[in-house]
């Protein structure tokens, strides 16, 4: 079935099925590699974010709170005074701002936070105890990002960063109740957000985005890229296809036919080619490539055949007239033999002998 198929066949399913198996190869490590992008860029969409909060968090800490305290009372406390509130208000003005955060949440989530809402969750905590572990390490890990599930969301895309407690105006609030304002005790109680250490690692700052925002992502990129390859190849099958039938396929049917021709003994002088046969025969035999190769020696081997052809013709008309002279030979022998020549010879002779004897 393939060895009867044309050339052009052969060569485009071949072509078809090294296409399939490498765009499957190739499909399959491209789309893992614009998954990893794709998880870096949202990772570094969320890394900005944090940046952003987190600057406001600073300015809240070193300017705004400054100020505030000096008008109020050391019992007053205001939320504006709260670096954690400056954050939450600046996570949703960028949301209100920027469509692109509306399904992203914030949070910081803290061992033993002040407002229950931080808690972190088991796997918040597992995050905790990575950023510590590599501060043991030589090499600190200043970001960690990956698909987790949450109850309430399903399937999201984290990027989580370490908070560390680097101020000591923080433990004002943070170390003992009875360091903070009490008003600030009437709203959060004594329990919780206290006894945080200097210098230590007490939470991370994370942003969920949605894990399709991902996907669609990488899956745009790869139907771009995949688009390319198809028409990259589908051009190169169509240019193939198109090449192959002039340049390949078309000389070696018009020198298979020329065979069948010589084969059936219809050509036997180089008149009887036509036009077009000698015109495709000297075009192939001028290239350069296998096909002129195979072209030059089709024509050698037409030439030496129709010499050959010419020789032998000549030969037997020879042959022809040397059996025409035998013929003619034994003809004359034949009437030479003949009792109705021997009686006319033998007459002949005795007339001769008569003259002789009787010469008047
Ligand atoms: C004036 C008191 C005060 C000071 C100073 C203060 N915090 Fe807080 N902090 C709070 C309160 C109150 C909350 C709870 C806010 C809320 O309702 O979410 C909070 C919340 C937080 C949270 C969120 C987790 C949680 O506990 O709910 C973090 C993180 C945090 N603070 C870190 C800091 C850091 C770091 C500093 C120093 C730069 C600091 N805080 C300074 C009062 C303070």
């Amino acid at each position: 079935m393939w060895s009867r198929s044309k050339l052009g066949t052969q060569f485009i399913v071949l072509l078809l099925i090294v296409f399939l198996v490498g765009s499957a190869i190739a499909g399959g490590a491209l789309s893992r590699v614009l998954q990893l992008r794709a998880e870096a860029q949202v990772a570094a969409e969320g890394y900005l974010l944090m940046n952003s909060i987190r600057a406001a968090r600073y300015y809240t800490d070193l300017q705004v709170r400054p100020v505030l305290e000096a008008q109020l009372g050391s019992d007053d406390f205001l939320p504006e005074i709260v670096p954690a509130y400056a954050a939450r208000r600046t996570f949703e003005e960028i949301q209100a701002s920027d469509d692109r955060y509306q399904a992203h949440t914030y949070k910081e989530a803290v061992w033993n936070p002040t407002n229950p809402n931080d808690q972190a969750d088991e796997f918040e905590t597992s995050l905790i105890q990575a950023f510590e572990a590599s501060e043991s390490t030589s090499e600190s890990v200043p970001e960690l990002f990956g698909f987790r599930t949450l109850p309430d969301r399903g399937r999201v895309f984290y990027t989580a960063r370490p908070m560390r407690l680097e101020n000591p105006s923080c433990l004002q609030c943070h170390s003992t109740p009875e360091a903070a304002p009490s008003e600030m005790l009437a709203i959060y109680g004594r329990e919780n957000g206290f006894g945080w250490e200097l210098n230590k690692i007490f939470g991370v700052q994370v942003v969920y985005a949605p894990a399709e925002e991902v996907f669609s992502a990488s899956r745009r990129a790869f139907g771009i890229v995949m688009g390319l390859f198809f028409a990259v190849f589908a051009i190169a099958l169509l240019a193939l296809n198109g090449l192959l039938q002039p340049f390949v396929v078309r000389p070696i049917r018009q020198l298979a036919r020329l065979s069948q021709r010589l084969a059936a003994d219809e050509i036997q002088s180089p008149q009887d080619l036509d036009a077009p046969e000698s015109e495709v025969l000297t075009k192939v035999s001028d290239r350069k490539d296998e096909l002129g190769q195979l072209g030059r020696m089709f024509q050698d081997m037409l030439n030496e055949m129709l010499a050959r052809q010419q020789r032998l013709r000549q030969q037997i008309r020879a042959l022809k007239i040397e059996i025409d002279e035998q013929r003619k030979a034994r003809e004359v022998e034949e009437i030479v033999e003949t009792d109705y020549f021997q009686d006319l010879q033998k007459k002949a002779q005795q007339l001769r002998d008569r003259k002789q004897t009787d010469p008047d």
